[in-house]
C-alpha cells in the first residue's frame, strides 16, 4: 500500500517561491496590456525628442493592473534613457502638495529638506527637474487631498507627461477648473481582464510560484472562476497563496478543490473580518450608508452630522472613500447639472458578502 504517498515531508514545500503571489511581484513580461502600454508611451514619445509631452487620465476598477503597466512604462524609460526623470508617486501615501514634495526631493537626492516650507521646496525640485524632462505619474490621485504641486508642475515644469491614475472614472470631474484646463488630459481606460486573460496572468504566476503540478485543476477553476467575476487579479493571487498554505497544513502534496474552497471561505471572511476592525468612525458611517443607500455624498454628510457625527468633511470624505476601496460601499459620481458635480454613496457588502 502507498498510504503516505502523497504527504509532503516536513523539509518539502509546494511553494517554490511564494512572492511571486505578491502584488508587488513584477511579472515579465507583462501580458495584454500592450495596447494600453502603447497609448502611455504615445504620450511621453516628445519628450525624447525634447519636447513637452501629453498628459493622460488612467482609469479602471482596482486589481486590474493600472499601477503594474505604469511601472514598466517607467522602468523601459530608465533602461533608455537618462534625459528623463520618471517619478512614481502614490497619492494615498502623500496625500498633501507639502508631502508630495518632500518625496520628489528624495527621488532626486535633494536631503536638505529641514525647515523649508512647500514654495521653498518646489523652487528647489523644478531647478533640478527642468535640466530634463519628467514623467510623473500620481497614482490613486483621487486620495491627494489637495491639487496644488499639480497647478504647480503644470506651470512650472517645462518638458513633462503627467499620469493620473485612479478607479474612479468621474473623478476628473471633480478637479479645479483652473487644473483641468492646463491638463488637457487623454483618456485610458483599462478593462477588466476576461475569462482568458485572467486565466494566462494566473497560471504565470503560479508557474513561478509552485513546485510543477501541485495544483489540480478543479482548485484552479474554482479560484480562477472567482476571479473573474471579482474582476480583480489581486483576490486570485490571495486565493492561490491561501490554497496553497490550506494544503500545506494538510501535509498534502496537491492541492485540491477542497483546499480552493477554504481560500474563497478566507476571502469572504477577510471582508467580514475587516468590517470588524473597522475603525468606529467608519462602521458608523457604513451603518448609515447601509440604511440610506443610493445617498448623495452631502446628504450622507448632512445625515452623519445630525447623527452625532463629529469628524470634519475632509476625513468624513476619506473615510467614505476608503469604504469604497475596501468594496464595502461604491461610488458612483456623475457631472453637471445645478448642483456642480455630484456622487452617489451605495451599500455593497450585503451583496458580495452572499456570494461566497
Ligand atoms: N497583465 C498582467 N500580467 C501579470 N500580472 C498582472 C497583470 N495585470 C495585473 N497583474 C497583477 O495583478 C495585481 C494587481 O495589479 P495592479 O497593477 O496593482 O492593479 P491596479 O493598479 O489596477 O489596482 C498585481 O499583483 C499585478 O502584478
Ligand atoms: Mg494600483
Amino acid at each position: 500500500m502507498a498510504l503516505f504517498k502523497d504527504m509532503l515531508s516536513s523539509d518539502e514545500s509546494l511553494f517554490r517561491n511564494e512572492q511571486a503571489l505578491d502584488f508587488a511581484f513584477q511579472p515579465k513580461p507583462m501580458k495584454y496590456r500592450e495596447v494600453q502600454q502603447r497609448h502611455i508611451a504615445e504620450c511621453i514619445k516628445p519628450l525624447f525628442q525634447a519636447r513637452n509631452g501629453k498628459n493622460l487620465f488612467i482609469y479602471g476598477v482596482p486589481g486590474i493592473g493600472k499601477t503594474l503597466a505604469c511601472n514598466q512604462v517607467l522602468g523601459e524609460i530608465e533602461e533608455t534613457t537618462d534625459e528623463i526623470v520618471s517619478v512614481y508617486i502614490n497619492c494615498w501615501h502623500k496625500n498633501t502638495t507639502f508631502k508630495v514634495y518632500l518625496e520628489l526631493c528624495a527621488i532626486l537626492g535633494y536631503r536638505l529638506t529641514q525647515n523649508k516650507g512647500g514654495d521653498e521646496l518646489f523652487k528647489v525640485i523644478k531647478e533640478i527637474l527642468n535640466k530634463k524632462a519628467v514623467v510623473f505619474v500620481f497614482d490613486e490621485v483621487d486620495k491627494a487631498e489637495d491639487f496644488d504641486f499639480l497647478y504647480s508642475i503644470l506651470e512650472e515644469v517645462y518638458k513633462k507627461s503627467i499620469l493620473l491614475i485612479t478607479n474612479y472614472k468621474d473623478w476628473v470631474l471633480n478637479l479645479e477648473e483652473r487644473i483641468r484646463s492646463r491638463l488637457m488630459l487623454d483618456q485610458l481606460e483599462f478593462k477588466p481582464y476576461n475569462l482568458k486573460e485572467t486565466e494566462g496572468i494566473l497560471r504565470q504566476r503560479i508557474e513561478y510560484a509552485f513546485v510543477p503540478d501541485v495544483l489540480e485543476d478543479a482548485a484552479f477553476q474554482l479560484i480562477l472562476k472567482k476571479a473573474v467575476e471579482l474582476e480583480d487579479i489581486r483576490a486570485g493571487l490571495t486565493m492561490l497563496r491561501e490554497a496553497g498554505l490550506s494544503a500545506e497544513n494538510r501535509s498534502s502534496r496537491k492541492i485540491i478543490e477542497e483546499d480552493a474552497k477554504k481560500a474563497l471561505e478566507k476571502l469572504g471572511e477577510s471582508n467580514l473580518q475587516s468590517s470588524n476592525e473597522l475603525e468606529d468612525d467608519s462602521k458608523f458611517i457604513l451603518g448609515i450608508i447601509k440604511n440610506h443607500s443610493n445617498i448623495k455624498m452631502g446628504d450622507l454628510f448632512k445625515l452623519y452630522q445630525e447623527k452625532g457625527g463629529k469628524t470634519s468633511y475632509r476625513s468624513f470624505f476619506r473615510r467614505v472613500n476608503k469604504l469604497a476601496d475596501d468594496k464595502f460601499v461604491s461610488l458612483e459620481k456623475k457631472g453637471g447639472g445645478i448642483e456642480g458635480n455630484i456622487t452617489i454613496v451605495k451599500y455593497t457588502t450585503v451583496k458580495k458578502l452572499s456570494e461566497f
